[in-house]
C-alpha cells in the first residue's frame, strides 16, 4: 500500500466513523428532532475546536451474534475541545448505535476522558442519550456504569461535571448524572426514571405516562433532580456554555473575570422602595437581584422547583457570585424541605468552586405542620445550615425585611461564620414576627380581658410595642451580629466591596476525612 493509499484508508475509515449507527438510524434519529452526538458536541464547544478521542474503539461483544455488527467508535463520541477557549472533555452517547446503549468498551472510552479531565483539572460535559445498559453484555455494561459512576465521585468537588438528558436515561443509568453537579433535560425527548412505565404497571398497578414519570417538567419542578429544563438542544447547549462561564476549571481556580462596563457605584433609587411597607404584602426578590447585578444578568438555576427559594449566579464588578435569596413572592418565601435541599446543594456547589456566595434575606421562618415535619424538615433544613457554616468562601448577607428565628440562623448569620452581614432598615431580626410572639407571650393575659374589642385593642399594644423593639435591624446591629444597616439604593456597591476585601480570605476546617452533612 501507498502512503497515499493509506492516507486513504484513514480518511475513509474516519468518514464511515463519523457516521456512526448509518444514514437510516441518523435519519430517523432527526425526524424526531434529535441531533447526532457529533452535532451536539459542535454545537456545545468552539468553532472546530473538537477533537475526536478513540474514534476506532468498537465492541468486543460476541454474545446473540453481536461481533457480525459492529460500528466504530461504537455508541459514544468521545473527546476534548474548548468553550470560550477554556478547555473542555466531552462525551455524548450516540442513539444510532445500539441505541447508545452501554457496552464495556463504551465505558472504557467514557472513562479515559474522564480521567484525563481530572488530571487536567478540565470540566466534564456528558450529553446522554441512551437505552441503558447494553443487554447483549450483561454484567460486562454493570461494570462500566460502575466505573463510570466511581470516577464521577472521585471528580465531585474537584472539577465541575455537566450533564445533558437529550433522551432515554433508565435503570441504573440515571445514576452518573445524578452524581454530577447539574442536569438540563430538554422539554420533548428526555426522560430519567429508575423503572420504567411498563415495569410501575406491573409492580404497583399505577398508570402513566413516561413524560409524568420522568419528564423534564416532573424531574424540573417536583423531583428537583433536573436543575434546567430547555426547549429544544440547541437552547440546552447554549445554556451549558453560559453556565460554564460562572464557573472554574477545577477546585484550586477561581471562575474567570468578566469585564465589567456596568460601573460598581451605580446607585439604584428603585431599591429605597422596593419592600412594602406593610409586612405581609410580597414583592419580587429577582428584582432586587436583577437590579444589582452587572447588567442586570441573572443565571437561575433551578427556577421551577422549590419558587420560595432563589438560587443561581451573576456577576459582580465581573467576579462570579452564587446568589440564594428567599422569595416573598412565593409562599412568602417561607423555608420547607424542598427549599432548604435546593439551597444546600447549591451552597456547597458554589463552596465547592470557589465561589463567593450572596445571600438576600426575607424569610418569615420554616414551614409549620405535619407534612412538613413528616417529610424530615428537621434534617433538611440542617443541611441548609451545614452548608453556610461549613462554607469557607466569602458570604455576603443581606438582610431585606424578615429574619426570624431558626431560619434566621440558617440564612448565613453571622454566627455562620457570615463575613459581612448587612441590613437594610426595613429588616425586622427577632426570634418571631410579632404577632405570633404576641400570642405566645399574652396569651393569658388576653384571655382574662373581657370583650373582643379591648382583647384586640390590647394586642395591637403589644404588637405595636413588640414591633418597636424588635422588629428592625437595630438590636441585632448593637450586637455587631449585623455589621452595617445599609441604604437599600447603595447595596451593589456595597456587596461589591465587601467582596472585594474578601478576595483573599483564607479560612479553612479542620482535618478530618470528610464531614457527616445530615443527608
Ligand atoms: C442494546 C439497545 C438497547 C439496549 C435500545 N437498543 N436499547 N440495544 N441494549 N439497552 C437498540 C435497539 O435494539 C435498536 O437497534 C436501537 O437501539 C434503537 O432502539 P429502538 O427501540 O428502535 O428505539 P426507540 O423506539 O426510540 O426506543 C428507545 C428505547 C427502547 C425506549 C430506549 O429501545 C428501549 O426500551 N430499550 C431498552 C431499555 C432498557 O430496558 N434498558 C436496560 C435498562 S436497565 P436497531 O439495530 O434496531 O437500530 C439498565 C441498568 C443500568 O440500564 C444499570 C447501571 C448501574
Amino acid at each position: 500500500m501507498t502512503n497515499q493509499q493509506k492516507l486513504n484508508k484513514l480518511i475513509e475509515l474516519r468518514t464511515e466513523a463519523k457516521m456512526g449507527g448509518g444514514e437510516k438510524r441518523i435519519e430517523k434519529h432527526h425526524a424526531q428532532g434529535k441531533m447526532t452526538a457529533r452535532e451536539r458536541i459542535d454545537l456545545l464547544l468552539d468553532e472546530g475546536s473538537f477533537e475526536e478521542m478513540d474514534m476506532f474503539v468498537t465492541h468486543r461483544c460476541t454474545n446473540f451474534g453481536m461481533d457480525k455488527t459492529k460500528f466504530m467508535g461504537d455508541g459514544v463520541v468521545v473527546g476534548h475541545g474548548t468553550i470560550d477557549g477554556r478547555v473542555i472533555y466531552v462525551y455524548a452517547t450516540d442513539f444510532t448505535v445500539f441505541g447508545g446503549s452501554m457496552s464495556e468498551t463504551m465505558a472504557q472510552k467514557i472513562c479515559k476522558v474522564m480521567d484525563m479531565a481530572l488530571q487536567v483539572g478540565a470540566p466534564v460535559i456528558g450529553i446522554n442519550d441512551s437505552g441503558g445498559a447494553r443487554i447483549q453484555e450483561g454484567v460486562g455494561s454493570l461494570a462500566g456504569y460502575s466505573e463510570i459512576f466511581q470516577r464521577n465521585i472521585m471528580s465531585s468537588g474537584v472539577i465541575p461535571q455537566i450533564t445533558a438528558i437529550f433522551g432515554p436515561c433508565a435503570g441504573g443509568a440515571v445514576y452518573s448524572p445524578a452524581l454530577t453537579d447539574f442536569i438540563m433535560m430538554t422539554e420533548e425527548n428526555a426522560y430519567m426514571f429508575l423503572t420504567g412505565p411498563k415495569v410501575v404497571k406491573t409492580v404497583t398497578g399505577e398508570d402513566i405516562s413516561v413524560a409524568d414519570l420522568g419528564g423534564a417538567d416532573m424531574h424540573s419542578s417536583k423531583s428537583g433532580v433536573a436543575q434546567f429544563k430547555v426547549e429544544d438542544e440547541e437552547k440546552g447547549l447554549l445554556l451549558i456554555r453560559k453556565l460554564v462561564s460562572y464557573l472554574p476549571q477545577n477546585n484550586l481556580e477561581e471562575a474567570p473575570l468578566m469585564d465589567c462596563s456596568d460601573p460598581i457605584d451605580r446607585i439604584d433609587d428603585v431599591l429605597n422602595s422596593i419592600v412594602p411597607d406593610s409586612p405581609n404584602k410580597p414583592y419580587d426578590m429577582k428584582e432586587v437581584i436583577h437590579t444589582i447585578a452587572d447588567r442586570g444578568e441573572f443565571f437561575e438555576v433551578h427556577r421551577n422547583f422549590a419558587k420560595n427559594i432563589i438560587v443561581g449566579f451573576c456577576h459582580m464588578n465581573g467576579q462570579s457570585v452564587g446568589v440564594v435569596a428567599n422569595q416573598p413572592n412565593y409562599l412568602a418565601g417561607v423555608l420547607d424541605c424542598d427549599a432548604s435541599r435546593k439551597a444546600a446543594r447549591f451552597v456547597r456547589t458554589c463552596d465547592a468552586f470557589n465561589i463567593p456566595i450572596l445571600t438576600l434575606v426575607d424569610v418569615p421562618g420554616f414551614l409549620p405542620g405535619s407534612g412538613q415535619e413528616y417529610a424530615g424538615v428537621i434534617g433538611h433544613g440542617a443541611k441548609l445550615l451545614f452548608a453556610y457554616g461549613e462554607a469557607t468562601v466569602p458570604k455576603v448577607t443581606v438582610t431585606l425585611r424578615k429574619s426570624y428565628g431558626g431560619a434566621h440562623i440558617v440564612m448565613s448569620c453571622k454566627q455562620l461564620r457570615g463575613d459581612f452581614n448587612y441590613a437594610w432598615p426595613s429588616a425586622e431580626i427577632a426570634v418571631m414576627g410579632a404577632a405570633g410572639a404576641i400570642e405566645v407571650l399574652e396569651g393569658r393575659n388576653v384571655a382574662k380581658i373581657e370583650g373582643e374589642e379591648a382583647q384586640m385593642k390590647y394586642v395591637n399594644e403589644k404588637v405595636a410595642e413588640y414591633e418597636e423593639a424588635f422588629s428592625n435591624p437595630y438590636q441585632a446591629a448593637s450586637l455587631g451580629y449585623i455589621d452595617d444597616v445599609i441604604e437599600p439604593r447603595n447595596t451593589r456597591f456595597r456587596v461589591i466591596r465587601a467582596f472585594q476585601t474578601l478576595q483573599t480570605k483564607k479560612q479553612s476546617n479542620p482535618p478530618r476525612k470528610h464531614c457527616n452533612i445530615p443527608l
